[in-house]
């Protein structure tokens, strides 16, 4: 397996890390644009081979696509991240130029790869590689809902003060502020979460969650990577190992939830073939017009995208 990590920042190269410490492939390309940045970061981690303990080997190059030739998965994670006061629409107009050049030299290499869109605003980004690379929207896919579950996750395991793994979840919709945690999904080791905790503290806890990237950008002065870099590696393996994993991802829908033509996070299947079903809940009508209130967010970011002209549709 040979997998392409592309953007030598911080979510990439956490997501080689892992992707390497996991030892998910036999080789890791990690790119950036930035000259000798890839090469420096991968030199460092395959340093760590020998503490870690695997063989995955690393590459790292300067914008040279043909070192990642015949990638079975690619994770695209350039662009620029977050600053205090932004949110992710912001990043539209410089990341969508990137993600399709990107996209194209992907595609041009490994035209058989599946492709992970890391890069923000994430749903819309996903919506671009997937023009740009005129695959099977199987193949084309966005990294947001494992995160925003996994910050849903942890919250909830420090306030039930319980282990993080015996919390099951699911979250939907947009990565942004409508995203739709669904506390009737939510378990603890088998238990509805509602048992176990208060409305309020439950609904402080899904606030918390939908804003969970921000509170991490004013902390930080930039925007999260080892739960993002981790998140995007646990899609991989789901992948390479074609565990059939079901994890909410940002998928092209195609009437699925009443919805037609928008990338936005749903459960799937994921697979060797990539998304290999997608998962319809039956949603209630509050869950549903949470959903679709998503979705209309989605679609204008979409739309901006469109009438930008960046790609062809
Ligand atoms: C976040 C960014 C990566 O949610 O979107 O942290």
């Amino acid at each position: 397996m040979k997998v392409t990590v592309v953007g030598a920042g911080n979510v990439g190269a956490t997501c080689a890390d892992v992707i390497a410490h996991k030892e998910l492939a036999n080789e890791v390309v990690l790119v950036d644009i930035k000259e000798n940045f890839a090469e420096g970061k991968s030199l460092d981690i395959w340093q760590t081979a020998p503490i870690n303990m695997y063989d995955t080997r690393m590459t790292g190059s300067t914008n040279d696509y043909s070192k990642t030739a015949n990638s079975d998965v690619v994770v695209i994670t350039s662009g620029l991240p977050r600053k205090p006061g932004m949110s992710r629409d912001d990043l539209i107009s410089t990341n969508a130029g990137i993600v399709k050049s990107v996209t194209e030299n992907i595609i041009k290499h490994s035209p058989k790869a599946i492709i992970i869109i890391v890069s923000n605003p994430l749903d819309v980004m996903t919506y671009c590689a997937y023009l740009t690379a005129k695959i099977d929207s199987k193949r084309v896919f966005g990294m947001a809902g494992i995160l925003d579950t996994a910050r849903y996750r942890a919250f909830l395991a420090e306030a039930l003060n319980c282990s993080p793994k015996d919390i099951q979840a699911v979250l939907m919709g947009g990565h942004g502020d409508t995203m739709v945690p669904l506390p009737r999904y939510t378990t603890v080791g088998g238990i509805p979460v509602t048992e176990l905790i208060s409305k309020e503290k439950l609904d402080a806890i899904i606030d918390r969650t939908k804003k969970g990237g921000g509170e991490i950008v004013n902390l930080l002065g930039t925007s999260a990577w080892y739960a993002p870099g981790a998140a995007a590696a646990q899609m991989v393996e789901a992948i390479v190992r074609d565990q059939k994993r079901i994890f909410p991802v940002c998928a092209l829908l195609n009437g699925e939830y009443g919805l037609k033509n928008i990338y936005l996070g749903v459960p799937v299947k994921l697979g060797k073939n990539g998304i290999e079903e997608i998962i319809e809940l039956k949603l209630n009508k509050e869950e549903k017009e949470l959903l679709d209130a998503s979705a209309k967010s989605v679609k204008e970011v979409m739309d901006v995208l469109d009438n930008m002209h960046v790609v062809a549709k």
